[in-house]
């Protein structure tokens, strides 16, 4: 079996709501191997995003253990945010106030590169994903399809061997969502990345290697 990048045991989640604590995971265990596609569906509420930002060290769990590779060693993710794994979200993040280019750029200034190494590595993320006439726009000029293509560069611009993304078509129309869908997955499939892919839609689901859903807690798989 090829390497993990990935490896979740029993996480659980809870948190306090006015009517009692709230139980969203209840053991979740999940191993993703170097370069597999693995989607998540599940119901509004079910704790898709609570999974997610567990798996990328956005969040702690209350109890079990996420470990991400980092070169031969398996880590706890926060050590490696955003270069470990790089994240896509729903609503971009993307900084309001930055251009597309500084918006990616800023990702590998964080990550360590110098100024000059973090533009020309935006630069050539920008190309990839068919944006680089836009590079100066700030994003309220830019579409939605065109903020997720600014988003999904941010996330590899550190040559991440993982790629976590959170419902990232779930802002935009059917032919749009099309269009950053298959960019996001050929970009996956061209570098050997793997992928967290969390979705409502069936169809995209069915793209990737290894399906699950979200339910009563716990992965089951689809
Ligand atoms: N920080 C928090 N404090 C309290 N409750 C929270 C917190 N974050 C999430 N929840 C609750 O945990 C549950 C799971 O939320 P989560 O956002 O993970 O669901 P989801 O599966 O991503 O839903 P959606 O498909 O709508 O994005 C929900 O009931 C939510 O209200
Ligand atoms: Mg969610």
């Amino acid at each position: 079996m090829s390497k993990l990048v990935l490896q979740a045991r029993q996480l659980t989640k809870v948190f306090s709501s006015p009517s009692g604590p709230l139980e969203v995971l209840r053991g979740v265990d999940l191993e993703v191997a170097a370069g597999v596609s693995v989607s998540i569906r599940g119901a509004s509420g079910s704790g898709k995003t609570t999974l997610l930002q567990l798996l990328g060290g956005l969040d702690v769990p209350d109890r079990g253990k996420v470990e991400v590779l980092d070169g031969d060693v398996m880590v706890s993710p926060a050590r490696r945010l955003g270069k470990a794994q790089g994240f896509v979200f729903q609503n971009y993040q993307l900084m309001p106030e930055l251009n597309a280019l500084e918006n990616v750029a800023l990702a590998a200034k964080i990550a360590g590169k110098s100024d000059a190494q973090a533009r020309q590595a935006a630069e050539e993320l920008l190309q990839q994903v068919g944006l680089a006439e836009r590079r100066t726009h700030l994003p309220a000029k830019l579409s939605g399809g065109e903020c997720q293509r600014v988003a999904l560069a941010r996330a590899l611009v550190n040559q991440p061997a993982l790629l976590l993304a959170d419902e990232p078509t779930g802002n935009l129309d059917e032919r749009t969502a099309e269009e950053v869908m298959q960019l996001l997955l050929s970009l996956v499939a061209a570098r050997g990345l793997a992928l967290v892919l969390v979705t409502h839609s069936v169809e995209f689901a069915s793209r990737t290697q290894q399906r699950y859903v979200l339910s009563g807690g716990v992965l089951v798989p689809a």
